[in-house]
């Protein structure tokens, strides 16, 4: 697998401003049928980025548009995959059998076009001066790429979390081109509690001195600490307070009782985030962090496309979806789930749904295999056989 580049015109976004020119990195698994029928995309969460599957030998796609990741400090990934759980020969998508494309979003810093890249006027990167972009802005901007590549139609487009957002996005935006939509830990819109420790997660990147206002780049600070702490409530959002407990109960980091220090991390899990949080500074870009919350908590598909009504927004969808969420997913959990579903099915649109149970949280999605696998591998088979 290796990064690919596409240079796009100009994309108008939802703010009402335009984005003059845009570059979007993808990766491609598995090969394309002569028909086009086996097409699926799959969209990644907050922090991903288009390496999907398969392992990098040679480093991670640290290739960024306009500025170097080194001047940047970012750090080159592990290198597998972040669906590689789920995407690969005999997996749930099957490249043997489909041919799966995966996009960095507009906005991020790991390839695509985002607050980091340069601004052509200026000729520095945008920085607080990047428009806004929303779950929508995305969709067009996977579409205008899918429209390079003479793509026309998606045989399913899936995703987790903010991914699945973009799922749901595409089958109400684009409704006569997806023909299948998988929603893993995902929702029609975040609730108030996300909502709320998102906003806290953005305020501690701004609130570091090191922000400068959003314009760090090419001096010799950047809002490292803000950004661990993001990382950190993030992080927390993403496990369950069992899978917490199980991984660290109150064990003490590397010393058998309390050091009586103010800054010192005494427990495991006081280690672990500080880990988190180092290793995540070392390879986001704060300003992308800030402009992906922004656009997660936008997304709304009912007041986005229904004029608040759930079921109005989804009135000319076409695809039959797939839901799952996880027992102990609380930040997008299995209510979520139902209330789309419900939707959907007053809509008059086929819909499964299925809880799964497990103790990961909302990093299941990534984690638990084996039923993510079964649910979605006969999902596509029943519904490529028609
Ligand atoms: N102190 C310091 N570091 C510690 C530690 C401690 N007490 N305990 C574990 N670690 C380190 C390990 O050394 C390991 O380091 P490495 O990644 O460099 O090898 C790392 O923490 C293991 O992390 P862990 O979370 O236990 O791994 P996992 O296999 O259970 O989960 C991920 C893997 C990728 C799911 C998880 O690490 C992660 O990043 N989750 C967030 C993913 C995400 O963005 N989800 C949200 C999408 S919206």
């Amino acid at each position: 697998v290796t990064v690919e580049y596409a240079d796009l015109p100009a994309l108008a976004l939802e703010s009402g401003q335009t984005l003059d020119s845009i570059r979007i990195a993808f990766e491609t698994f598995g090969r394309r049928s002569r028909d086009d029928d086996n097409v699926v995309l799959v969209c990644h969460a907050l922090s991903g980025d288009a390496h999907a599957a398969g392992h990098y030998v040679d480093g991670g796609p640290t290739a960024v548009d306009g500025i170097g990741a080194e001047e940047r400090g970012i750090r080159s990934g592990a290198g597998v995959g972040w669906w590689n759980n789920l995407v690969g020969p005999g997996k749930a998508f099957d490249t043997d059998r489909y041919h799966v494309i995966c996009t960095n979003i507009l906005g991020s810093c790991r390839g695509s076009t985002g607050p980091a890249s340069v601004n052509p006027a200026p000729g520095r990167p945008f920085g607080p001066d990047f428009p806004v972009v929303t779950v929508g802005d995305m969709v067009r901007a996977q579409r205008a790429l899918l429209d390079h590549l003479g793509i026309d139609r998606l045989l399913a487009v899936a995703g987790g979390s903010l991914g699945g957002m973009q799922a749901l996005e595409w089958s109400i935006t684009f409704p006569d081109a997806v023909d299948c939509c998988i929603l893993t830990a995902s929702t029609a819109a975040l609730g108030t509690q996300g909502v709320a420790l998102n906003a806290v997660a953005r305020s501690a990147i701004m609130a570091d001195p090191d922000w400068q206002g959003g314009r760090y780049y090419g001096t010799d600070r950047q809002p490292d600490a803000g950004i661990g702490v993001a990382r950190m409530i993030g992080h927390i959002t993403y496990l369950s307070a069992v899978s917490l407990q199980e991984k660290f109960d109150r064990r003490l980091q590397d010393r058998d009782t309390y050091s009586y220090k103010l800054a010192e991390p005494d427990f495991a899990v006081e280690s672990y985030l500080q880990y988190q949080a180092r290793a995540f500074a070392g390879r986001f870009d704060a300003n992308s962090y800030l402009y992906i919350s922004r656009a997660l908590t936008y997304f709304d598909a009912a007041r986005n496309h229904g004029g608040g009504s759930l079921e109005r927004a989804l009135s000319e969808v076409r695809a039959r979806f797939l839901l799952l969420s996880f027992t102990s997913d609380w930040i997008y959990p299995t209510a979520d789930a139902i209330r789309l579903e419900t939707a959907l099915r007053a809509a008059g649109k086929l819909v499964e749904r299925h809880e799964i149970e497990t103790t990961y949280g909302h990093d299941s999605f990534l984690l638990e295999d084996v039923e993510q696998t079964r649910y979605i591998r006969e999902f596509l088979a029943r519904s490529r056989a028609g």
